[in-house]
């Protein structure tokens, strides 16, 4: 194409925009090239249109050109070209080397001493999908759960144990029952309005430094890391560090003292410390220390930046959170810049929230549906599906794979979902053979690798004369994985890889229905077969970018 601009219009330095018609009948690739260079050209688009074709229908590559639309020209490759571009589709179901600064992704980021909820699948999710996005494109990536992990609450947690609890010392309650004996302190509050002083004396004396309270809150950090890691573990997430509020306990005075010099932060109401902005920022003033002198949430956070400018140089750092956290990320952001940070990397990846197609869900007793619940419920509804198909289905274990298809089901039908929008969690969606669902990626994968296994050798495709519809619209769609992947990362989208897997599933399917692969004569069969292989190796690589697990045998 370069070569055609130049020597058909003299113009060398523009960047070819390419793309893949949605239709079929609009070729492999079309380019909307005539348009951009229209004004420049000084001709109109049909015509410069009518030149590219002519010159590229001359191409060995090229089988036929066409223009369309008010310019576009569409491009029929031939059929050895396109078996050829295969081989990048392969290459991008491998891991790059990683090199480069590092990434750093922030996500899940509970607090301390209470279960994980339902929504909590949210940041944690789409969060762990984006970070093996990077990594899988060769992104240095450290995957950071920054939690809740310090703060007045173990003051109040110490006062409820001793005051309500039942003699046996913290590291023998479940994470459930610290729940529970928070929520007492709460109710009891308004019994006693001293409480919430004395829970805040008790913070301040951790904070000192007390031995005794150290070990309870060390005590109340081991027992909700153990109940986090199992969940973890069921959900195919992990971190490379946990350094989370607590760290930053040290970190905080010398910057508060450095941007008091500054003027960045000025006294507020009751000697407290805040942060202004210009009027036209419309943005409330930031507290960053309270009139008594203890820091906050949002202290933690200068810090936390800080450390990472500094010790880690990062090229990025993504936050993951709830759209609730939109202001707080604003004022943060703006604060660092007041403070003379370079934060160009930084963004704050909002998440919606999550809505029940189910009522009885989000209207239950008690204030959190917890995930262990949903977990197990996802596990025991694929279950009875597994029941239900019996015949269609092959398992060699079906506990295993009801497991698979239950959390898969849960995760797939999350990171689906434009995360920007509302995300709405509905069990007869998710667990579909037939829609946009785990379980239809996890039985197309099944299905695809049956057939590679009847096939026994596969080797890499032959040239052929000619191509089906079924085969062009099957290649065409492999072909567009690895720009897919870059796609999901540049707009950190993980749902746009889903959308790809999904019509990979129809392409596939399409193609397997009325199409003979082993039947098939040579050279057919070899890329048939070749194809399928494909297909399975993109499926599992993309559904494990998202966190799903996808069986051998269904
Ligand atoms: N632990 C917080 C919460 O549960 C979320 C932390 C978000 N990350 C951060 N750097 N502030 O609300």
């Amino acid at each position: 194409m370069q070569k055609v601009l130049s020597s058909e219009f003299g113009i060398d330095d523009i960047s070819v925009g390419w793309e893949r018609p949605q239709d079929s009948a609009h070729g492999d690739i079309t380019t909307p090239v005539a348009l951009q260079i229209s004004k420049k050209v000084g001709k109109s688009p049909k015509e410069i249109a009518e030149k590219i074709v002519s010159a590229l229908a001359k191409e060995k590559t090229i089988e036929k050109a066409e223009i369309a639309g008010p310019g576009y020209a569409n491009i029929w490759l031939t059929p050895a070209a396109l078996v050829a571009a295969l081989g990048s589709t392969r290459q991008a179901c491998m891991a790059k080397v990683k090199s480069g600064a590092p990434v750093i992704v922030e996500y899940s980021q509970p607090n301390i001493a209470k279960p994980l909820g339902a929504h909590h699948l949210l940041t944690t999710l789409f969060g762990q999908s984006i970070a093996n996005i990077y990594e899988h494109l060769g992104y240095e990536v450290i995957k950071w759960n920054y939690m809740g992990d310090w703060g007045t609450q173990f003051g109040k947690l110490s006062i409820a144990v001793s005051k309500w609890g039942d003699g046996r010392i913290a590291s023998q309650y479940t994470v459930d029952e610290l729940l529970d004996l928070y929520v007492k302190f709460h109710n009891e509050v308004e019994n006693d309005d001293t409480l919430e002083d004395q829970a805040r004396a008790v913070f301040k004396k951790l904070e000192d430094g007390d031995p005794e309270l150290r070990a309870f809150w060390q005590d109340i950090i081991t027992v909700t890391k153990s109940a986090l890691s199992s969940i973890y573990e069921q959900l195919h997430v992990s971190f490379d560090t946990d350094k989370s509020e607590s760290f930053y306990e040290d970190k905080m005075e010398p910057i508060l003292e450095k941007g008091i010099a500054s003027g960045v932060f000025k006294e507020g109401e009751g000697g407290s410390l805040i942060v202004e902005f210009p009027e036209e920022s419309n943005m409330p003033p930031y507290l960053v220390r309270k009139g008594d002198g203890a820091t906050l949430y949002s202290t933690r956070d200068i810090a936390q930046m800080h450390y990472r400018l500094e010790e880690l140089k990062p090229q990025e750092i993504l936050i993951v959170t709830d759209i609730a956290q939109k202001l707080h990320f604003e004022q943060l952001a703006a604060t660092c810049e007041q403070l003379g940070w370079d934060i160009t990397g930084f963004d704050n990846v909002l998440v919606g929230r999550m809505r029940y197609a189910d009522k009885s869900m989000s209207t239950r007793k008690g204030n959190v549906l917890r995930l262990e619940e949903v977990l197990t419920e996802a596990v025991r509804r694929a279950e009875e599906k597994i029941k239900e198909h019996g015949d269609h289905i092959q398992a060699d274990d079906p506990a295993e794979l009801a497991k698979m298809m239950g959390i898969g089901a849960v995760s797939y039908g999350i990171v689906s979902q434009n995360r920007k929008q509302d995300i709405v969690f509905d069990w007869d969606k998710m667990l579909s053979f037939e829609g946009n669902s785990a379980p239809y990626l996890q039985y197309t994968h099944a299905r695809a690798r049956s057939v590679i296994t009847k096939a026994g050798e596969v080797s890499d495709p032959k040239q052929v004369e000619s191509l089906t519809e079924k085969e062009r619209g099957l290649l065409n769609t492999l072909l567009k994985f690895e720009h897919v992947l870059k796609e999901a990362r540049t707009n950190n989208m993980p749902h746009i890889l889903a959308n790809f897997l999904f019509e990979l599933c129809q392409s596939f399917n399409s193609f397997y229905n009325d199409t003979p692969i082993l039947k098939a004569e040579e050279p057919t069969r070899t890329l048939r077969v070749y194809m399928t292989l494909l297909t399975a190796d993109v499926l599992k690589t993309g559904a494990q970018l998202l966190t799903i697990s996808v069986p051998d045998r269904m």
